[in-house]
């Protein structure tokens, strides 16, 4: 029998994502130039964080459930420097159930996943335990609006867009969520995005946390 949700979940979501995308090569830019050292991208998704990191990253460990995402960023590895691909490995997982020892890493990206996560409360909780001192969490969500009418409009919309958006939701408070898990934010832009249509997915948050010094002790 034809599978519907399987057809939509691995041929066209991830072309929707990869569309989507253009929208977002300028936080790309900014946010994966500044990833040093040994990164963790959670939520990897097709890859289309690859060929942004900089010489400045020593390895990049990219995290994914979603089998069919996964071998799409595999196959986008193939096609890079071969100088960057030998340095990125990716591994099929759960963001919330990370499986790297305490303090594996320098930094954290995070790029349009924390909407998606199922217990984002419990990923930032592993990204924190994951994360060296010192380290750093860089991010780039879209979030529960600031209005309160666009936020009740997310609200309202929320059920229809997580079933068409596989899971991804409308009305995270993702800065809220980084700080109840002990970060602390160091850098925070928080803007509607001018390219994206659809006002209810606009409202987004651009930044760095750290570990406040109470978290990491
Ligand atoms: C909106 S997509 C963004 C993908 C990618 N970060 C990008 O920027 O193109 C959200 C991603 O979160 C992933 N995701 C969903 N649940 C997850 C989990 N429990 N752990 C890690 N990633 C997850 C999805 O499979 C998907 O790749």
């Amino acid at each position: 029998m034809l599978d519907l949700q399987g057809f939509y979940e691995n041929r066209i979501f991830p072309r929707m994502l990869n569309v989507a995308d253009r929208a977002f090569r300028r936080e790309r830019a900014h946010l994966l130039g500044e990833a040093a050292g040994d990164v963790l991208e959670i939520g990897i998704g097709t890859g289309n964080s690859l060929e942004y990191y900089s010489q400045q990253m020593t390895s990049l460990t990219g995290i994914e459930p979603h089998k069919g995402l996964l071998e799409q960023a595999q196959a986008r590895l193939q096609a890079l420097d071969v100088r960057l691909a030998e340095r990125v490995t990716l591994v099929e997982g759960d963001a919330g159930q990370l499986p790297f020892a305490d303090d594996s890493f320098d930094t954290v990206v995070a790029f349009l996943v924390f909407c998606t996560l199922p217990d984002p409360a419990r990923a930032a909780a592993e990204v924190r335990r994951v994360l060296r001192p010192g380290g750093r969490l860089l991010f780039f969500e879209h979030v529960q609006a600031g209005t309160r009418s666009l936020a009740r409009w997310q609200q309202r919309c929320n059920p229809l867009w997580r079933h068409l958006a596989c899971g991804c939701n409308l009305n995270r408070d993702t800065r809220r969520t980084f700080e109840a898990a002990g970060f602390q934010i160091r850098m925070l832009s928080s803007y509607r995005h001018p390219k994206i249509l659809l006002p209810l997915v606009a409202p987004v948050i651009l930044g760095e946390a750290g570990l406040s010094p109470s978290a990491s002790a």
